[in-house]
């Protein structure tokens, strides 16, 4: 008789937006001439750049002709994609990561998802509270993460590193030193981000005490301050420390059309072990690349062009940003984030529950947003707004929340 993985049947509930799907349909089936504004999963709204579509077409034509048609991919990505990552984001940076380092994939979701294979099962992670679900379940189906306490919703086997108001929502150094440390700046869902020297010393801290990080650049796009590191290689050291993973899905729209990669330098070893070379054989053996017409996509959003319609579409992204900050502060809320990444944390007026607040929000403003407690126990009493609606949408978002 066959058996399941029983790790799977730790995992508490539902996935988060499920559950806030089903809160949605069920109250839409109640109120059908409620029209809904939904600010709560970080999906894009605007269309793809016009030089993305360009190249996509272009790619397309290949395809239909027998001298430029295109099979598998090669295993790491095609070489005009990852020459082109390594001039846009890491040459003009100044860091220093060569283009046999770059691992294209589908996105930043199976990467983050999926790089804990590499990984010993006894390693233990250390993830900021709150945080994107997918790297803590990923590791309870690993079975990683020891037991569940329902009551505090956490695991014992997993290192908790709270980010709140009194911390400026940047993780402090944990007391009990882990092996592998999930970082995700621009973070997700909290909006705020660390500095360059701050995350330098994360990447002093895990050399020091032999950890990796893998850090989560999906929202670098929106860093507007100077302070901010990039990429984590701009930091002296992160070679020997740290997996970068990025994603083409807020920068460039790419949520329906798929692309990412992840980083993972030579220099990055466990004695004489690069996880380069892990993580390629990982790669080579279970994964058969992005498509080509997507990778071509993805090369024109390095073109001038793109670049230059990229700037603008997260300029509008950023606005509404800005709208949602503004208009929730004048209202009275305590807010943050917002500045350099496109989600706004709030904190939840009244002691409400964040998912009391959900449904507040969801009855009288007819506004969807996110309950900050489903990232993880240090985000109850806080909520997840995102920039992604249109500018109308979230503009009327606002004004029915002020008219509360
Ligand atoms: C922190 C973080 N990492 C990764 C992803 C997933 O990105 P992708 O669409 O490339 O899979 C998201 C998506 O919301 C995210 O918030």
């Amino acid at each position: 008789m066959f058996k399941v993985n029983e790790d799977y049947l730790k995992l508490p509930g539902s996935y988060l937006f499920s559950t806030i799907a089903k809160k949605v349909a069920a109250f839409s089936d109640a109120n059908p001439e409620k029209e809904l504004i939904r600010l709560g999963i970080g999906d894009v709204t605007q269309p793809l750049a016009p030089s993305i579509i360009e190249a996509l077409h272009g790619a397309v034509d290949e395809m239909g002709n027998a001298e430029t048609f295109h099979g598998y991919a090669p295993d790491l990505g095609y070489e005009f994609l990852r020459n082109a990552i390594v001039k846009g984001d890491y040459e003009s940076r100044g860091a220093d990561i060569a283009a046999d380092e770059i691992f294209v994939s589908d996105g930043a979701k199976c990467d983050s998802g999926n790089i804990q294979e590499i990984f010993a099962k006894d390693n233990k992670i250390a993830v900021c509270d709150p945080v994107y679900p997918v790297y803590v379940d990923t590791n309870v189906m690993a079975g990683r993460t020891g037991t569940y306490d329902p009551k505090k919703e956490t695991w014992s086997n997993v290192i908790y590193m709270p980010c709140t108001a009194e911390n400026n929502f940047a993780p402090d150094f944990p007391d009990e030193v882990p092996d592998i440390i999930y970082l995700c700046f621009p973070n997700n869902p909290t909006g705020s981000t660390i500095t360059k020297d701050q995350l330098q010393g994360w990447v002093d801290y895990a050399n020091k005490n032999g950890c990796v990080i893998i850090y989560d650049a999906a929202y670098e796009a929106y860093i507007s301050e100077d302070n901010v590191a990039h990429t984590i290689y701009e930091c002296q050291g992160a070679r020997t420390c740290a997996i970068e993973l990025k994603s083409f899905s807020k920068n460039a729209g790419f949520t329906g059309v798929r692309l990412g990669y992840t980083v993972i330098p030579k220099d990055l070893k466990a004695g004489d072990v690069m996880l380069h070379s892990l993580w390629a054989r990982r790669h080579g053996t279970k994964y058969n690349g992005a498509p080509y017409i997507v990778q071509r996509a993805g090369e024109a959003v390095y073109s001038e062009a793109g670049k230059a319609q990229l700037k603008e579409q997260v300029g509008y992204y950023m606005n509404n940003a800005k709208v949602i900050f503004e208009g929730l502060k004048n209202a009275g809320y305590t807010v943050s984030g917002g500045v350099n990444a496109p989600y706004i944390w709030l904190k939840t007026p009244d002691n409400m529950t964040s998912w009391e607040f959900f449904d507040f929000l969801l009855e009288k403003a007819n506004v969807v947003g996110t309950p900050g407690s489903g990232f993880g126990p240090s985000g109850e009493g806080y909520f997840r707004l995102t920039a992604f609606g249109s500018y109308d949408n979230t503009v009327a978002a606002i004004e029915r929340i002020k008219n509360i």
